[in-house]
């Protein structure tokens, strides 16, 4: 294998999202990064992110609400940890120069989402993700320790007795390039496409959740798959446009087919109810009036501060023919984040030796079953930053115990991979898979219908693997069909209904 296809550095980071760039600013910077991604840094889940950061402006309440919403399957250690550490995480941010919105006298302004008891979401009006990252990248652009890798498709970690080494990679044109590195982060995201219909951009493959698998790499807690209650309703499905939660938190009220506000019926809180109860009501009120969608109508609220509070909401809206300061919204519930991931403990450290996770592909166990709002950025940040300083001190043990010296992995055989003459549709199988996960693994769910999903996608895993290809869109499929696989196996496993994972019979 020539040098060129061969890319050294002390740390891997997979995933250019909130969690993966917030570890690399923050492991020190006399290690050398490389920060891996399968298209450009700028294309991730978290600049969807619109409602804003959740900070523990009460400490209690905040715990609270996370574990009432995550109806108390949080690991209540890490949970911990995320309140502690949210507000000087949120000062880095600060620091990087997140300008987050202030009031006339220059006081930082915190709005509510569902579930909820106080208002401690900070927000850059409705494009707090955009805006992070846009000025996170900044930051690694400037840094000297961090080097950027784009296009890069990460297909597998290369292990030796249960200690990550390397990873092996392709790029656009097919050319396997293998990086190597002392520790390795997955921040490589949520898991969305498997979905017809998701918020999430079309990267989100799962593909650290299952790459970790393949690597033997313990999972947690993938039948807790959450839905947003509103996304923009999109006839055709596919990416949705997420109308953030804080628009509810603003006083939009949620409305039936027959213009009644209806969240009253299903909780106290009504429309800021926990995201998986305002979802799973939406849902039943869409069957009863067998409507593809419910509105949400802000229509009582000033249009300039519509205009000024949600102007991208706003124009995208408009832009599709819906003038939200006059009309109601139609909105539907769709698949928006996963709790489950690799699982990790209160440094992200994996099951596996020099292998971490954070961000959504990461099981911290700090949202249980059900995340509250905006709990994901924060976690992104928090435990972002723990793993870069746990890699920090191993990196730092590593060279005192002598351990660097010789990467051992100069060469990694690949193996031939034997390509059938038979083509099969990617493309196709990607649609089943889709329709599949939203009609069988949905929202409400239920025995009969998850076995059919698991023998279909299982059928479907079997051919793919007789077809094996070189190429990114069947190593994307395969990890989508193996992720698919853990959240039905886990929702079949999991008796009762909790959180996110609702069972009829
Ligand atoms: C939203 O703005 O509603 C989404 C934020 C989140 O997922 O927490």
């Amino acid at each position: 294998m020539k040098d060129k296809s061969i890319i050294d550095g002390d740390v891997i980071v997979i995933g250019t999202g909130i969690a993966g760039v917030f570890t690399a600013l923050n492991i020190d910077t006399k290690y050398s990064v490389i920060l891996i991604s399968k298209t450009t840094i700028e294309k991730n889940n978290s600049r969807l992110a619109q409602g804003g950061i959740a900070v523990s402006v009460d400490k209690d309440i905040h715990f609270q609400d996370t574990l009432r919403a995550g109806c108390y399957c949080n690991n209540q250690e890490t949970l911990k940890i995320l309140v502690e550490e949210s507000s000087e995480n949120i000062a880095k941010l600060m620091a990087y120069g997140v300008n987050f919105d202030r009031d006339d006298r220059g006081i930082l302004k915190f709005t509510r989402e569902g579930g909820h008891r106080q208002n401690s979401i900070l927000h850059v009006k409705d494009a707090t993700g955009r805006e992070i990252v846009k000025i996170l990248d900044e930051e690694v652009k400037k840094s000297t320790n961090i080097k950027i890798v784009e296009n890069v498709f990460a297909v597998d970690l290369i292990t030796e007795e249960n200690k990550a080494k390397a990873l092996l990679c392709i790029d656009k044109r097919g050319k396997k390039v293998i990086c190597r590195g002392k520790a390795f982060v997955m921040a490589t995201g949520g898991i969305g496409q498997i979905y017809k219909n998701t918020t999430n951009d079309v990267i989100a493959t799962g593909d650290g959740i299952a790459m970790a698998h393949r690597a033997s790499v313990e999972i947690r807690d993938m039948e807790f798959v959450q839905f947003h209650p509103t996304a923009l309703y999109n006839p055709k499905g596919g990416q949705c446009f997420l109308i953030s939660e804080a628009v509810r938190g603003e006083g939009a009220i949620l409305k039936n087919f027959q213009g009644e506000a209806f969240m009253g019926k299903y909780h106290e809180m009504k429309d800021l109810a926990p995201r998986d109860i305002v979802a799973r009501s939406i849902f039943t009120e869409m069957k009863k009036s067998n409507s593809p969608f419910v509105y949400l109508d802000i229509t009582h609220q000033p249009k300039s501060f519509i205009k000024e509070r949600f102007p991208t909401i706003y124009q995208y809206c408009l832009s599709q023919g819906i003038d939200m300061t006059k009309q109601y919204l139609p909105v539907v519930p769709v698949e928006h984040y996963v709790m489950g991931g690799i699982l990790t403990d209160i440094d992200g450290k994996t099951s596996m030796e020099a292998l971490y996770a954070c961000g959504e592909c990461a099981c911290t166990g700090v949202h249980g079953s059900n995340r509250l709002a905006s709990n994901s950025l924060l976690e992104g940040i928090v435990f972002g930053n723990r793993v870069a300083k746990a890699i920090s001190k191993y990196l730092c043990e590593y060279s005192i115990n002598n351990k660097v010296s010789g990467l051992s992995i100069d060469f990694y055989p690949i193996e031939k991979i034997n390509k059938s003459n038979t083509s099969i549709a990617i493309d196709n199988f990607k649609k089943t898979l889709k329709n599949i996960m939203q009609n069988q693994v949905s929202i409400i769910r239920n025995k009969t219908e998850l076995q059919k999903a698991l023998i279909e996608i299982k059928k479907m895993k079997e051919a793919l693997e007789k077809n094996q290809k070189e190429i990114i869109s069947y190593y994307e499929l395969n990890n989508m069909l193996t992720v698919a696989l853990l959240i039905i196996e886990a929702a079949i496993k999991r008796r009762e209904s909790v959180g996110a994972h609702y069972l009829v019979s």
